[in-house]
């Protein structure tokens, strides 16, 4: 039996066809039957299909009968947006190989690279294979070039799929059979039981379901586990694979993938990357999880209505749940009232979150600008990270800010060569490498502050280069920089969650800037606004919001003009004691407004 499972992945940049592949996979195999079978059929949830991407890992088991024998294979379909590739990294940790898929209309492009690198990293064998060849735009000579370069194989080693039309699938099946390892089998009747945690949901009535790779051993019903990084311990409700739903069976053992329903109700005590060992085996050695993942942005959200304060943490702890890269801490009660401070791995996973918390917990939330994380030192000698502007310290107290830096690739036709470098300049970046690839394209690598890179960096590549140019990200270390903390002061009064960190040499521009903006969209008074922008205890930019005119002499008619004076004094008293008193609500949408730069 265990020479006869097969643990893969399909791995891909966005939009190469990795979904559609397994739509295939799944049809031939038998899996899902074909009047059932809809397009992207592993993209469940209804954010994945509307955007028409992958957001989380999917597995499924499948059953292939070939040489007269029959076999398991396991595939899990992940993610291709650069903010997910924590996803991938965990799916990888749990099967032997992967399916390199590669657009024969694009070529090669920065997250094929990326993702190759993260399946290498792991030793997993990796079968290359060229998609939508019915296309006549495919280019399959330039496409197996490329791969050949990038793998070291032969152009004819590479297989030739149509993910739409089902050509050459079959024959791709049989190389994942033939050419990925079987899991290690050594230790396959073994009495102790280690299984890896991969992913993990939410089940109203199952608790939590941890999604497991068995390494050692079987588990069945009614087992007694243990979590060896949370020390939680639990019975286990159901042990069952993926058909692709959950579906119960007997045991699952050594190299298979599934889930066990464990009828926990803390979410925080199955960690993905954490080792499930049965509760009579002893202390037992945790398997190697996985690295932490690192959020790159932060962002203070707030429940518009405070009574949903406690609805929207236990929400944010149930999608912690199966997105370990979600994190979230109680943040100071502003103007804005009592919230969270969350990280995110990037803009399009802030979005998703935001999405998912309005429409399956219906919260409707304010997020304030997103930002990376700064390492402070204090005078006093103490180090101190800050996620929010707001909570910097004066400058006076501060000897030194480090700030994350990214280390950036992009592929690209050369003709965008001039037009991009002007972009990575006006974004603080330095070019580290040039290399030409095949077909008259680039790859660039660069480096510049992960700030400048986080918010808005991807929507202007793919802009200035009309879509062409793709890109990938990590984090690189930290460095040295020269930042302000840039508050924006209303009627007087500071507005912490407008606060920013920003270049001293870009305050003044990024000043100006804000205010200008806050003076169109904040509504107006019945007194004079002052709107101002300061760094470091100096104002920098001002605007005033005009006072709203109210006719207070409409009503008198002819007559004595004494009386219209005494009326407009009496006015413009009340007005100064309006703006002596002077606080002004900020409705919820300003902030929002503010954020979209
Ligand atoms: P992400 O999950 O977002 O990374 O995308 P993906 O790699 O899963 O790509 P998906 O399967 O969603 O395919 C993207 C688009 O390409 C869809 O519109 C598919 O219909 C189309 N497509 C995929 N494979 C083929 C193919 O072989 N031929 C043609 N003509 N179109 C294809």
């Amino acid at each position: 039996m265990f020479n006869r499972i097969r643990n893969f992945v399909i791995i891909a940049h966005i939009d190469h066809g990795k979904s559609t592949l397994a739509d295939r996979l799944l049809e031939i195999t038998g899996t899902v039957e074909k009047r059932k079978m809809r397009e992207q059929f592993l993209d469940m949830h209804p954010l994945e299909r509307e955007k028409g991407i992958t957001i989380k890992m999917q597995p499924v088991r499948m059953r292939y009968g070939f040489c007269g024998e029959e076999f398991i294979l396991n595939l899990i379909d992940t993610p291709g947006h650069v903010d997910f590739s924590y996803e991938v990294s965990r799916a990888l940790a749990a099967v032997e190989g992967a399916v390199l898929l590669v657009d024969a209309t694009q070529g090669v492009q920065a997250q094929t690279i990326a993702n190759l690198h993260l399946a290498q990293r792991e030793g997993l064998l990796v079968i290359p294979a060229i998609n939508k060849i019915d296309l006549p735009s495919a280019d399959l000579g330039n496409t197996a070039k490329e791969i050949s370069e990038l793998l070291g194989v032969l152009p004819e080693a590479i297989l030739n799929v149509s993910a739409k039309t089902g050509a050459g699938v079959e024959d791709l099946l049989r190389a994942i059979i033939e050419k990925v390892p079987a899991p290690l089998h050594e230790k396959e009747i073994s009495s102790y039981f280690s299984a890896l945690v991969f992913d993990s949901i939410y089940d109203p009535y199952q608790g939590v379901v941890a999604y497991i790779r068995v390494m050692e051993g079987s588990i069945a019903k009614n087992a007694k586990i243990k979590f060896l990084a949370t020390g939680a311990t639990g019975e286990v409700l159901e042990v069952g694979t993926f058909l692709p739903w959950r579906t119960p069976v007997a045991s699952c053992g050594a190299g298979e993938i599934g889930y066990i329903a464990t009828g926990m109700k803390e979410p925080e005590k199955v960690r993905v990357g954490d080792t499930v060992v049965l509760l009579a085996s002893g202390p037992g050695d945790p398997l190697p999880g996985y690295r932490e993942p690192a959020p790159m942005v932060y962002a203070s959200v707030f429940p518009e209505n405070q009574d949903a304060y406690e609805l929207l943490r236990e929400s944010l702890k149930k999608l912690k749940l199966n997105d370990a890269a979600l994190t979230f801490e109680p943040e100071e009660a502003s103007a804005l009232g009592r919230g969270f401070r969350a990280g995110f791995l990037g803009m399009l996973h802030m979005e998703i979150i935001s999405e998912r918390l309005r429409r399956e917990y219906n919260l409707n939330l304010v997020f304030t600008s997103p930002s990376v994380s700064f390492r402070v030192r204090i005078r006093s000698g103490e180090d101190r990270m800050v996620y929010a502007a707001s909570r910097l310290p004066e400058s006076h107290l501060i000897e030194s800010i480090e700030e994350p830096r990214a280390s950036v690739e992009i592929v690209t036709p050369s003709r965008f060569l001039g037009i991009l470098t002007t972009l990575i300049n006006d974004h603080e970046g330095r070019i580290e490498e040039t290399t030409s690839l095949t077909g008259d394209r680039m790859l660039i690598k660069f480096r510049a502050p992960l700030r400048e890179i986080i918010i808005d960096f991807y929507d202007r590549l793919k802009s200035v280069s009309n879509g062409f140019a793709s890109m990938a990200y990590e984090m690189a270390g930290w460095s040295h920089a020269d930042l302000v903390r840039l508050d924006l002061l209303v009627a007087g009064e500071k507005v912490s969650a407008l606060a920013e960190i920003v270049p001293r040499e870009k305050s003044y521009m990024v000043a100006r800037e804000r205010v200008a903006k806050l003076k169109e969209i904040l509504p107006r008074e019945l007194f004079a606004v002052a709107l101002q922008a300061e760094v470091e205890g100096r104002v920098i930019a001002r605007e005033t919001i005009s006072a709203l005119k109210k006719d207070v002499t409409g009503y008198l008619y002819g007559g004595d003009r004494t009386r219209k004076m005494k009326l407009w004094k009496k006015q413009q008293k009340g007005k100064k004691k309006l703006k002596e008193m002077g606080h002004v609500e900020i409705p919820p949408d300003v902030f929002l407004k503010m954020l979209k730069k």
